[in-house]
């Protein structure tokens, strides 16, 4: 199978912070997306949110508004899951929680296209158990996209012991169209980066627990001297620490718990306070209208 031409349908579940990026992407190559989130009034929000970055490109002269009124009309906020039907490829992109995932799946199985491609945006979880639930899972792929999906390049297409070989090199091959930069992965817990990425987030958190140094610090210095793109703090903030937290704990009991992947009770309390990084106003700094954010 080819990459999916652009008259191909896109569908993107879940409108939050990636969902809202890879409706952006999938719309910049030209695709008509449907964008469908469960909570009222999220999908018009990711809508928005993108309109409102792009404005900006617009305004320095970087972008005609024609291409981004085009752009957003391309974005079709849909509010019942039944309307994303027509579909050719849907992106899954919700909570990090195997079986919410999975009866999304089975949602998705019962009402789209037999030859659509239903990929999952899932970090940790295993592409082989969300696709054990399904009726045909030789079409389920890991598509992983990183924060923020519109620029960062990388894309892990995931392949699940069922993943149909041919289904992950047309997705490979679209992510490529896209401008990105794909990446084949089998469907070890985390896969690649977010193994990778584990031990960077736990031991800077059991350096804080320590009193080592502050959050600021550690992060001024894994950029200043670590020649880090953003230290580990601004970097779960943004990823959000719900989110954060979710996978760890995923990637810690998918290897039997091995104390590598502990997870931080440092962490627990952030998400347990709702403190969920930027998302939410705060996290390790503040976001509130006036305060002093650290702008990596
Ligand atoms: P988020 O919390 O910003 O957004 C999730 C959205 O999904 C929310 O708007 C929520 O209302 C919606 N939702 C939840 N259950 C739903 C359902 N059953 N049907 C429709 N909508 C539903 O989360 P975020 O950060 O966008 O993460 C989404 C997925 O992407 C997760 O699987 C996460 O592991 C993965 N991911 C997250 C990254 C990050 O840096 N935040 C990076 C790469 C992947």
């Amino acid at each position: 199978m080819p990459a999916l031409d652009t008259q191909t349908k896109v569908a993107v579940i879940g409108a939050g912070a990636m969902g809202a990026g890879i409706a952006q992407v999938a719309a910049q190559a030209g695709h008509h997306v449907f964008l469908h989130d469960q909570r009222e009034g999220a999908a018009e929000a990711g809508r928005d949110g993108i309109a409102k970055v792009l404005q900006r490109r617009v305004d320095k002269g970087k972008m005609d508004q024609q291409d981004l009124d085009a752009l957003l009309n391309r974005i079709q906020p849909v509010a019942d899951l039944s309307e994303v039907a027509e579909s050719g490829l849907v992106i899954e992109a919700i909570v990090e929680n195997l079986d919410i995932k999975r009866g999304l799946l089975a949602d998705l199985e019962a009402l789209c296209r037999e030859d659509a491609i239903l990929a999952t945006n899932t970090s940790s979880i295993s592409v082989t158990s969300l696709g054990a639930g399904m009726k045909h899972p030789g079409r389920l792929v890991g598509m992983h996209f990183f924060n923020p999906a519109p620029l960062m390049a990388l894309v892990e297409v995931v392949l699940g012991l069922a993943t149909d070989k041919a289904v992950a090199e047309t997705v490979y091959d679209t992510a490529a169209n896209w401008g990105k930069k794909p990446v084949y992965a089998t469907s070890t817990p985390g896969f690649i980066v977010n193994r990778v990425a584990r031990p960077f987030y736990a031991e800077s958190l059991r350096l804080v627990q320590e009193q080592a140094a502050d959050p600021a610090t550690l992060d001024a210095l894994m950029r200043e001297a670590g020649n880090f793109r953003m230290g580990a703090f601004e970097l779960t903030d943004l990823i959000g620490h719900d989110v954060n937290y979710a996978v760890t704990n995923s990637v810690f009991n998918a290897y039997y718990q091995d104390t590598r992947f502990l997870p931080s009770l440092v962490q627990q309390e952030l998400v347990s306070a709702g403190h969920l990084g930027r998302k939410s106003g705060q996290g390790f700094y503040s976001y509130q209208e006036g305060a002093e954010r650290p702008e990596p």
